[in-house]
C-alpha cells in the first residue's frame, strides 16, 4: 500500500470506528478472500465472484477466462446460465412479471479496460438482456437502450423473440392479482368456496405443475407481514451479479434481473444503471448489488463501494460501509422497522484489482459465490450489519 492510500485508509477506518460502524459482529463475519493489503502477489486473478444464484456463472466465467475470452464476455456468458434457467424467477426466462403479467428485464455490463458500459432496461421478449447490453457497449456510442428501442436493437442483432413468462411465474402473478385487494373483482383465496373435489385448472397445452406456489427470494428476508386482507403483497427481488478479474488484471462486471415482481410497467431498477447496481474501474475494482434497487439508485451504491476501495478499504469493509450508508439514508417511515432500521435487504459484492474480494448484506444469513483459483466456485457467508429477525 503506498503512503497516500495507507493514510486515506487509516483516516477512513478512524472515521468509521468513530461512527461506531466497525462493529464486532461484522468483523467476526469477515469472509474468506478479503484482504486489506493491495498488491498481494498471492491474490491476483483469475477471480470471479457472484451473487449466490450466480455460482454456475462463476465457474463458466472462469472457464472462459482460461480460454482467453475478454472478461466482459466471460461474465456475460456466465450469467446467461442464470438467465436461461426457468427455475430462477428473478432473472431472464422465468422471471416474475410486472403488474400486467409481462416480463421486463434489466441488465448492464461494464468493461474495465475501456471504461465503457452498455445496458438495456425494460426489455421484453428477449431472454438474455446481458448479451444485448454487451452489444450496446461494443456496437454503439450509447450506454443505455430502453423498452421498444432495446427490443428492436436486439432483434436487429439476431436475438430471438421469445415468450418469457413460464407457467410458474404466471401462477405467481395470478396469486398476487387475486389477493391484492378485497375491493376488486378478483376473489381472494379466503373468499373462494372450497370445490367439491379436485379442480382441472390446466390449459390443454400445459403439463402438471411440479412446484408449489410459494413466492421466494434470493435476496434475504422480507419483513412485511402478510395480512389476511393483503396476503400476497410480497415485493420480491432477485437478481444476478458477477464480476471477474483476469490473470492480467483486467476487470469486467455484469448485473441482470427481472426486477421487482409486480412492478409498475416501465419501472427500471438499479441493475441497468451504471453506478447503482454495477460499476467497475479497471484501476481499482468492481462492485455490484442485488436487492431493493431503489435504495441503490438513490445512493449510487456500486460506484460508492468502488470509491470506498479506492480510499483504502478492503472489499468487505467497503460493502459494510455501504450497508451503513444505506441504514443512515433510509428515512421514509414506510421503509423502517420499529427500531428505525430498514425493512428491506440489500447485498453488496466487491472485487478488487489485486484479487481480494468480499461481500456484505444488511441482514445476516446472506451467502455469495466465489471462484478464486480452482473450481467449483465456493459458497461463502457474507458479512452483515443487522441481525435477521428470528435468526
Ligand atoms: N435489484 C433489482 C431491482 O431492484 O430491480
Amino acid at each position: 500500500m503506498d503512503h497516500t492510500s495507507r493514510r486515506s485508509f487509516l483516516a477512513a477506518s478512524a472515521a468509521l470506528a468513530a461512527a461506531g460502524v466497525l462493529q464486532a459482529h461484522a468483523r467476526a463475519h469477515q469472509p474468506q478472500g478479503d484482504a486489506k493489503a493491495p498488491n498481494d502477489p498471492h491474490k491476483r486473478g483469475p477471480v470471479v465472484i457472484a451473487s449466490l444464484n450466480g455460482r454456475p456463472a462463476c465457474d463458466r466465467a472462469a472457464e472462459l477466462l482460461a480460454q482467453g475470452y475478454d472478461p466482459a464476455d466471460a461474465v456475460v456468458q456466465g450469467v446467461r446460465i442464470v438467465e436461461d434457467d426457468p427455475n430462477d424467477d428473478s432473472v431472464g426466462y422465468g422471471g416474475l412479471p410486472n403488474a400486467d403479467g409481462v416480463v421486463e428485464l434489466d441488465s448492464c455490463v461494464m468493461h474495465g479496460p475501456t471504461h465503457k458500459s452498455g445496458a438495456v432496461a425494460g426489455i421484453r421478449n428477449i431472454k438474455n438482456p446481458a448479451m444485448v447490453a454487451l452489444r450496446v457497449l461494443r456496437e454503439t456510442d450509447h450506454c443505455l437502450l430502453v423498452g421498444e428501442g432495446a427490443y428492436l436493437f436486439a432483434i436487429s442483432k439476431g436475438f430471438r423473440h421469445e415468450d418469457l413468462l413460464t407457467d410458474h411465474a404466471r401462477r405467481e402473478w395470478l396469486n398476487w392479482k387475486h389477493n391484492m385487494s378485497r375491493d376488486d373483482d378478483w376473489l381472494n383465496d379466503d373468499e373462494r368456496d372450497a370445490p367439491s373435489g379436485k379442480t382441472w385448472d390446466l390449459l390443454p397445452w400445459q403439463s402438471a405443475p411440479g412446484d408449489d406456489n410459494t413466492p421466494r427470494t434470493n435476496d434475504g428476508p422480507d419483513f412485511r407481514k402478510k395480512t389476511s386482507a393483503r396476503p400476497y403483497i410480497m415485493e420480491v427481488t432477485g437478481t444476478v451479479h458477477c464480476s471477474a478479474l483476469t490473470a492480467g488484471g483486467d476487470i469486467a462486471s455484469v448485473t441482470s434481473t427481472s426486477g421487482l415482481n409486480w412492478k409498475i410497467p416501465g419501472r427500471v431498477g438499479d441493475s441497468p444503471i451504471i453506478g447503482a447496481g454495477n460499476y467497475c474501474d479497471n484501476d481499482i475494482g468492481a462492485a455490484g448489488s442485488t436487492g431493493r434497487g431503489e435504495a441503490n439508485i438513490t445512493t449510487c451504491a456500486s460506484a460508492r463501494i468502488v470509491d470506498f476501495m479506492e480510499r483504502g478499504m478492503s472489499p468487505t469493509e467497503a460493502c459494510l460501509a455501504m450497508c451503513d450508508y444505506i441504514v443512515k439514508h433510509t428515512k421514509e417511515k414506510r421503509l423502517l422497522r420499529p427500531d428505525g432500521t430498514p425493512n428491506f435487504d440489500l447485498k453488496f459484492y466487491a472485487l478488487r484489482k489485486d484479487g481480494a474480494y468480499g461481500a456484505a448484506s444488511l441482514f445476516s444469513g446472506g451467502q455469495f459465490s466465489a471462484f478464486d483459483g480452482s473450481g467449483p466456485a465456493k459458497v461463502l457467508p457474507m458479512a452483515f450489519r443487522l441481525q435477521r429477525p428470528n435468526a
